[in-house]
């Protein structure tokens, strides 16, 4: 059975007193709904990840960082490496997001060797593919979903499913309240799900989570969720208010038909 993720990526957003005062009322509520295939994930900036991991203790919480570096420790400024957050405890974190891919020039290369450290350091890496509006109107949609998956799997060893989650971010959609269709994201899911058939197994792509994200919020979440295909969300924007968080948890709790 494949997991649900709530995941809130919150960016650059949140200092240590917001941080603290979003699990102070969101931990409470969690705490009562009893969650078992849902997973609520917050991803908030470095310097807050231990706090968020202490305010989250005992819950179903979980705690991802943004980021890692592609090398392993060394003369690299202002780099935080994969053994670094293991340090902490930490079990999760995003990598190959479209903002790393534009503003610090990720590419499909690095994002596998992330991948790598992070499996290194048993963290389960989230990584996020998708294509441009120029890409998309192009008709390029499924070469470069395709092609971003080959080169950022590239020797990446998957048995379970459960090493790795993915997430499929149309570039087009993110920050822009523009969310794809349901169809228009169920047909790229289950593109991707078949390419994990062919190119792993069909335990893999049975087992695997892939997330949507762009433009979720309570309102949209719950037509998202009904498509086959599509197992939770990383939600930017709307993650930050801890009212949309829970009613976004909450949604993900009464999908696939079922209380889970
Ligand atoms: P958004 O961001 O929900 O604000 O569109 C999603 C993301 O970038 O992960």
């Amino acid at each position: 059975m494949r997991k649900i993720f709530i995941a809130g990526n919150w960016k650059m957003n949140k200092g240590l007193q917001e941080t603290k005062e979003f699990l102070a009322t969101v931990i409470p509520e969690l705490n009562k709904l009893k969650l078992d295939k849902v997973i609520p994930l917050i991803a908030p900036a470095y310097p807050f990840l231990e706090e968020a991991l202490k305010g989250s203790f005992g819950s179903c919480m979980q705690v991802s960082a943004q980021d890692v570096s592609v090398h392993s420790e060394g003369a690299y400024t202002g780099e935080v490496s994969a053994s670094m957050l293991a340090s902490l405890g930490l079990k999760y974190c995003i990598v190959g997001h479209s903002e790393c891919r534009q503003y610090h020039n990720e590419t499909d290369s690095t994002v596998n060797t992330k991948i790598l450290k992070l499996l290194e350091n048993h963290i389960t890496p989230l990584v996020c593919i998708g294509e441009t509006l120029q890409q998309r109107e192009e008709n390029k949609t499924k070469e470069v979903v395709l092609g971003q998956l080959s080169g950022c799997l590239q020797n990446i060893k998957l048995v379970s499913g459960k090493e790795l989650i993915l997430a499929y971010e149309p570039v087009w959609a993110i920050g822009t309240g523009k969310t794809a269709t349901p169809f228009q994201a169920q047909e790229v899911h289950n593109l991707i799900r078949n390419w994990l058939k062919s190119n792993y197994s069909e335990k893999v792509a049975a087992e695997l989570s892939l997330l949507y994200g762009g433009s979720i919020k309570p309102g949209n979440m719950k037509e998202l969720l009904d498509c086959e295909d599509i197992d939770g969300g990383l939600i930017g924007g709307a993650s930050l208010k801890e009212e949309d968080f829970l009613e976004m948890v909450k949604i993900g709790k009464k999908s696939k038909g079922q209380e889970c």
